[in-house]
């Protein structure tokens, strides 16, 4: 977690800096500072809460340099406070860092018999005061001395007082990017943060370290040796990265679903049928594995429940689904008869990392399917099936599972062709109707008024509860830790069938019960664990589809999404319940795109 920047040009540092920290505080917000450098002099300002506490201090300083670093944080050694916000360090060597120093309490009493005193609690000072002791004027051999003493994983960017205008940078297990501009360049978390600058970008890898100024950014390798990089250009402008008149970047991501499904799909569609070339897996890559392991976290795990559903009911190959952080250290059984399908929306998150790396020391074939070009798991995966989201800036994540779900629709529909399950034709009926979808979730968009009255009701609750059946209960599961997440109402999802194993007993008499009835050959029973509840009193919102045999009596809130054949009701229905979150939220007057303890990159375990 956290967002970090660094800044050598010809503009006014803090303005560049403080500009991109809003773009990253959804990396963390729980403080944020900045370091200028004024005429050989380190100027530090730094402040807990969100970003504008910052700036509002530094309405009191006139900072000129061309040259510093930000930092935005999402704490986790030391509590949010002035001094534990970055960066730290000491007159001559300042850095930022995202990750965490583990062995930094034996770092500290080394230090503390050289006589160094700490103001902070955190790890990264302990790394800040060992560069300073390493530093003898090289700030190369300096860094190279640091490297070898910490461990743990960190993006760091670092400054030296006696020598303005330059940034080193070093990344382990942290995302660090850097990007060349014209007269000025920058090291960032990740591009949204310079995309206001320039569109280029490569990555600095481990191992490597990243020296800028304002006319080059030079990445010299272990031995000294420069690295020529290939910079990449991308195609994101910065009004992607804006809320374009939406109260919230949630609200307005869930409106960019149907454009960013169409781009995700139309990508992978040749002559009506799926087709992955373009992404460099060869036709029929699918059919060699006799199992697919798909692991994830959060909602690309709730993803991964859809992928498993389809997957195995059309192309009968068996599927598990796995919390990526259960998954690492469960010594799990795999082989190359099987698939690692990892997905992530921003391709950093650590566990889903770890994971794949564990998968690809025991020779299994891995597959990411991601959001952010460049990221780790898409460079270490070996194969890459991007999404094609845009920037996701919302803490609860929308559109980037729309997109998960659609690839693994296609990816449903080619295993099924290729072992023979499904036809050509049926592989190009299945196709078309996932070619209406954005029209279909365009649609339930509108039943935005009838939702917001919904939420009137349930924002006086403290407790919800999802239920459904097959897709429907993997639906459930999303709505409900979209709920919990934005509002903070306890929610909880439970398969409509197990209910009477337990659940049931928390049914009182106005309980709210978000009921999903999307499948034609579970309606009876759905119905039926409706009725169970409404005799126990619970309040019924039911999701159901058009023409679905469902009598308005059956609940107190109806909202129907178009008819369409039940494999395809997910994203109509998922549009539904984050427009339910979302409106419960919003009634709440809660921070919807940065939720309390949340942070959208995970990047710690
Ligand atoms: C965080 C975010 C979630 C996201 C999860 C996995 O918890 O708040 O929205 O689903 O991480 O992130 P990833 O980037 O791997 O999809």
């Amino acid at each position: 977690m956290c967002g970090i920047i660094g800044y050598s040009g010809h503009r006014r540092a803090c303005d560049v800096i403080i500009e991109g920290l809003s773009r990253l505080e959804y990396r963390g917000y729980d403080s944020a500072g900045i370091l200028v450098n004024e005429n050989g002099k380190f100027v530090t300002v730094k402040r807990e809460g969100r970003l504008d506490n910052l700036k509002k201090t530094l309405e009191n300083y006139s900072l000129n340099g061309t040259s510093g670093m930000g930092h935005t944080r999402w704490a986790t050694h030391g509590g949010p406070t002035d001094y534990n916000a970055h960066p730290h360090g000491t007159d001559r060597v300042m850095l930022i860092h995202n990750g965490i120093i583990e062995n930094y309490l034996e770092i500290k009493s080394l230090l503390v018999e050289k006589g160094y005193t700490f103001k902070s609690q955190t790890d990264t000072e302990i790394a800040a005061c060992y560069l300073d002791l390493c530093y003898k004027g090289d700030p190369i051999a300096a860094i190279r001395e640091m490297l070898v003493k910490i461990e743990g994983a960190y993006a760091l960017v670092m400054m030296f007082s006696d020598r303005p205008g330059e940034l080193y940078a070093v990344r382990k297990d942290g995302p660090l990017i850097a990007a060349p501009g014209e007269g000025e360049n920058f090291l960032v978390s990740d591009i949204t943060a310079s995309i206001a600058y320039t569109n280029k970008y490569f990555v600095v890898e481990e191992g490597e370290i990243a020296i800028v100024t304002s006319d080059a950014i030079k990445v010299i390798d272990h031995d000294g040796n420069t690295i020529e990089k290939t910079v990449s250009v991308v195609n994101w402008n910065t009004d992607q990265a804006q809320k374009e008149g939406y109260d919230h970047f949630m609200i307005k991501e869930i409106h960019e679903q149907p454009s960013v499904i169409r781009r995700t799909i139309s990508a992978r569609i040749k002559n009506g049928l799926p087709d992955f070339t373009s992404d460099g897996l060869p036709h029929g890559f699918f059919s060699k594995f006799k199992s697919i392991k798909i692991v994830a976290c959060g909602t690309a795990m709730h993803a991964g429940l859809i992928g498993k559903n389809l997957i195995e009911k059309l192309a009968r190959v068996p599927v598990t689904v796995d919390l990526a952080s259960e998954f690492r250290y469960n010594d799990p059984i795999m082989d190359e008869n099987d698939l690692m399908v990892v997905i992530s929306q921003s391709g950093e998150t650590a566990d889903t990392l770890a994971a794949l790396r564990l998968a690809k020391a025991r020779g299994v074939t891995t597959l990411a399917i991601v959001n952010v070009a460049g990221s780790s798991i898409a460079r270490e995966a070996d194969n890459v099936i991007y999404t094609y989201a845009g920037p996701e800036i919302s803490v609860a994540s929308t559109k980037a599972y729309s997109v998960q779900i659609s690839v693994l629709y296609l990816i449903a529909f080619s295993i099924a062709l290729d072992r023979g399950k499904i036809y050509e034709n049926k592989a190009k009926s299945f196709v078309e109707s996932l070619c209406s979808i954005p029209e279909m979730v365009e649609n339930t968009i509108k039943l935005m008024p009838a939702v917001e009255k919904i939420a009137e009701h349930l924002k006086d609750h403290e407790n919800v509860f999802y239920i459904g059946r097959g897709l429907d209960y993997a639906l459930s599961c999303e709505g409900s830790l979209k709920l919990k997440e934005i509002s903070y109402i306890h929610s909880e999802a439970c398969s409509a069938g197990e209910l009477k194993h337990g659940t049931i007993s928390l049914i009182v008499e106005g309980m709210p019960v978000i009921a999903l009835c999307t499948q034609n050959e579970l309606t009876a029973k759905m119905l039926s664990n409706i009725k169970e509840v409404k005799a126990r009193g619970a309040h019924v919102v039911l999701i159901a589809k058009h023409g679905e045999s469902v009598s308005e009596d059956v609940a107190d809130d109806l909202i129907i999404i178009d008819a369409v054949d039940d494999l395809f009701t997910p994203f109509a229905a998922t549009t539904v319940l984050q427009l339910i979150a979302y409106y419960t939220a919003k009634a709440r007057g809660c921070d919807i795109d940065k939720p309390r303890n949340l942070a959208k990159s995970v990047t710690v375990e």
